[in-house]
């Protein structure tokens, strides 16, 4: 009797009852995938990952691959690190010849090649980032089901790289203030769609985020907001004291939480303007010197840090200090947008700073826009001392660049043209591709309150960075990449949020990912319903419908 039992549970191990199809056709698309479906592979709870043992990154990346096959498919493998016979195998190994001399580009560090054959899944990658973002690619090619036993693969070949080397997704957490946890679950679905920037926008004019030691009321008094506008400014306002700031710890946990998912955090402190949740708390940094509320309503305030009293580079280089100490981020973004020049225009101080530093309206460049630049320079300096590059809102062109800023291109592309024929870098985020804060159908009343505008993931997808047309290849190399921005001023809960960002994150990510021939907005609709599987799975939330 045991012997009919054992050789009926062996039978059924051996059959395909309880397994289902992996299937490649992911987002997003890997650069080349030759599939073989006449030849399949059986992946079976119980089989190896193999990996290298001595490497505590090579044993985390193996844990994720199989945590994430677990997640998808309920097969549990285990993780054997020195079995080379293993069913699936990770290795760092050179992706490409390289000549005397040359060194891997930063895309090309992220290469990874996934074999599946008659021994197995055999991945490698230029780096342990190569081999995380394979695995991912795995990851998202399991079927999503419950309780298999086994997943048959068919045979293939996928070799992949990113098109470009910066792959960013901004998210505002001023105007709102999400916990640590939405935070990880962002970082979890932008290193899903193969994002290595995460970029934070933490200070506004209705709330100070980023706790500073030295400065303790900063974020204490300077993140809380006595009430917020209902809608539109409509001049009704909740009632409701608002506030929530992240402290140094938590700063700290998210950044290492991101570094294991190969996520870079670029905090951003925005200067000189939206300033008015440390004007609050130090309203003599103003050119008014106050009262300055924490503001509960939306828009562009006037109210701005005063250029020419020298306290305020005090204040910045203290907030920038400990910035720096607690993000190890080479990009350290110093905002620079929407600063009205109203009160610089009137302040004693400011006018007796420009007319020490002998700024002259050029015609091309007011003093008011020239005392910018003045802050920005100092700002570009200090943290040049600590081996970071700025990155500016493409305002910071308006008073002449600095040496070395970075322009993030958001008022459309011209700024993020006009930067890279002065050779600067630019990171490409404009209003009419990227800003997934706009309305993603057609028809308002069919979403949640939003800021206004319509940009369809078809439109986002359509993006294309490098501007050939007006771009040589020469300036096209400052082009660091695209992003996407998710500003919150309409954006409150968890559930809003990845709405918003989804599936328009699947969208920026084959822009970021893909090379343009390769882009087809009808055969990526036919990838997503796969993508939404998952979601439900990872229990986050997105826009159901595509347009
Ligand atoms: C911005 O959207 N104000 C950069
Ligand atoms: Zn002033």
């Amino acid at each position: 009797m045991k012997k009919i039992i054992a050789a009926f549970a062996l039978m059924l191990a051996g059959t395909t009852a309880f397994a289902e199809q992996a299937d490649y056709n992911i987002i997003p698309l890997p650069k080349s995938v030759d599939v073989d479906a006449s030849q399949t592979m059986t992946l079976r709870t119980g089989m190896g990952i193999a990996y290298d043992a001595g490497n505590p990154e090579a044993s985390r990346n193996a844990q994720f691959l199989r945590a994430w096959i677990e997640e998808a498919t309920g097969l549990r493998l285990e993780l054997t690190p020195a079995d080379k016979k293993a069913a699936v195998r990770m290795l760092v190994a050179p992706q490409k010849k390289l000549k005397k001399g040359e060194t891997l580009t930063a895309q090309e560090a992220e290469a990874y090649t996934i074999v599946v054959d008659k021994k197995g899944i055999s991945i490698s990658a230029a780096s342990q980032t190569g081999l995380f973002r394979a695995a991912q690619t795995l990851r998202k090619a399991m079927p999503v089901a419950k309780d298999l036993t086994a997943v048959e693969l068919p045979f293939a070949k996928i070799t992949d790289q990113p098109r470009f080397e910066y792959r960013g997704v901004m998210l505002d957490c001023a105007r709102h203030y999400f916990p640590l946890e939405t935070l990880k679950k962002f970082v979890d679905v932008a290193a899903l769609h193969g994002c290595n920037q995460m970029h934070w926008h933490l200070t506004e004019d209705q709330g100070w985020r980023f706790e500073v030691k030295a400065l303790p009321d900063l974020a204490k008094k300077g993140s809380v907001r006595e009430q917020t506008v209902i809608g539109h400014n409509t001049e009704i306002y909740d009632g409701q004291r608002y506030g929530g700031y992240y402290t140094q710890a938590e700063c700290r946990e998210l950044v290492n939480y991101a570094a294991e998912r190969y996520i870079n955090i670029i905090p951003e402190i925005d200067l000189p303007g939206h300033m008015m949740g440390a004007l609050n708390v130090f309203p003599n940094l103003g050119c008014t010197g106050g009262p300055y509320p924490v503001w509960t309503m939306w828009g562009v305030s006037r109210e701005v840090l005063c250029a020419g009293n020298p306290e305020t580079l005090t204040f910045l280089k203290t907030v920038l200090g400990e910035l720096c100490d607690v993000f190890p981020s080479k990009y350290i973004h110093i905002g620079g947008d929407e600063c009205p020049k109203d009160r610089w225009k009137e302040c004693p101080k400011c006018q007796a700073k420009a007319k020490e530093l002998g700024l002259k309206d050029d015609g091309k460049h007011s003093i008011e826009n020239q005392l910018q630049t003045y802050i920005n320079h100092e700002v570009e300096k200090f943290l040049g001392q600590r081996g970071r590059d700025m990155i500016g809102w493409d305002e910071v062109l308006e008073g002449g660049l600095t040496d070395n800023g970075i322009v993030m291109s958001w008022r459309g592309i011209d700024g993020g043209i006009e930067a890279a024929k002065q050779h600067h870098r630019v990171i490409m985020a404009p209003t009419s591709h990227c800003y997934i804060d706009y309305y993603q159908l057609k028809d308002p009343s069919k979403q949640p309150l939003g800021i206004g505008g319509y940009l369809p993931a078809s439109k986002v997808y359509s993006f294309e960075p490098l501007v050939p047309e007006t771009l040589s290849e020469e300036e096209q190399k400052y082009i660091l990449g695209p992003q996407v921005n998710l500003w919150t001023e309409y954006v409150l809960y968890p559930q809003h949020l990845f709405y918003m960002l989804l599936p328009r994150l699947d969208a920026i990510s084959e822009v970021q990912w893909c090379r343009s021939d390769q882009k087809d907005f009808e055969n990526f609709k036919s990838r997503l319903p796969r993508m939404k599987q998952l979601y439900d799975r990872l229990g986050v939330s997105y826009c159901h419908k595509t347009e």
